[in-house]
């Protein structure tokens, strides 16, 4: 199962994917890592372990249009049968969701629906959560909205503050991303038309 992963930034997600991949009994491969950035930590990542990276500028383009058409065309050089948000910090078209349709993840710091777009923690907080998290979804036109597949709960604690409660998301995007990933490569999941399927079964 050829992957290619899109980033802006860290790639610690990334870096998660990259090892479970790793794993021999893994049908992931990551064929290509593609940055907006040209700074991202996350090239040196992939460079690290010996995976094909690309930067595309998106301020080099006159619009969205332009950028994600040339977006396309470098994913789909590496044949991709999933393509996977993490940490793309660009809104996608319309156009390029539906031409990843079914083939396209992200993962987002929140409990969707519940804190769609940025700054997820401090919301969480404000809204004195007893619970926070993250979530895996496929990707639709709608920002976040996309059907779910995986997400992991954490309590929040008394004491917690956004970047304390950032960490530990984080650890757990580590955990459920490359879970994901791995069902999607194994063949066991898909996206149906009433939503997520795992094994034939609703997610
Ligand atoms: C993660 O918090 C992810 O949920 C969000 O962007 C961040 C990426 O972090 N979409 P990293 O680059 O994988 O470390």
């Amino acid at each position: 199962c050829n992957v290619v992963v899109l980033i802006s930034g860290s790639g610690s997600n990334l870096q998660a994917l990259i090892d479970s991949a790793a794993q021999g009994d893994n049908p992931a491969r990551i064929a290509a890592v593609i940055s907006n950035r040209a700074d991202a930590y996350g090239l040196v990542r992939a460079q690290n372990a010996g995976i094909a990276t690309e930067v595309l500028d998106h301020k080099q383009f006159d619009g969205r249009e332009a950028f994600d058409a040339a977006m396309m065309q470098a994913i789909d050089a590496h044949q991709p049968d999933l393509v996977v948000l993490a940490g793309f910090m660009r809104i996608l078209t319309p156009g390029f969701v539906q031409h990843y349709s079914g083939r396209l993840l992200n993962i987002h710091p929140s409990l969707l629906p519940r804190y769609k777009g940025l700054h997820t923690h401090q919301r969480a907080l404000d809204a004195g959560d007893a619970e926070h998290g993250c979530s895996v979804h496929f990707v639709t036109e709608e920002l976040d909205g996309g059907p779910l597949v995986v997400q992991a709960v954490l309590p929040v604690a008394p004491d917690d503050t956004a970047d304390s409660l950032a960490r530990r998301v984080h650890q757990q995007e580590h955990q459920i991303y490359p879970l994901a990933v791995r069902w999607f490569a194994e063949g066991r999941l898909r996206l149906g038309a009433q939503g997520a399927m795992l094994d034939g079964e609703p997610l």
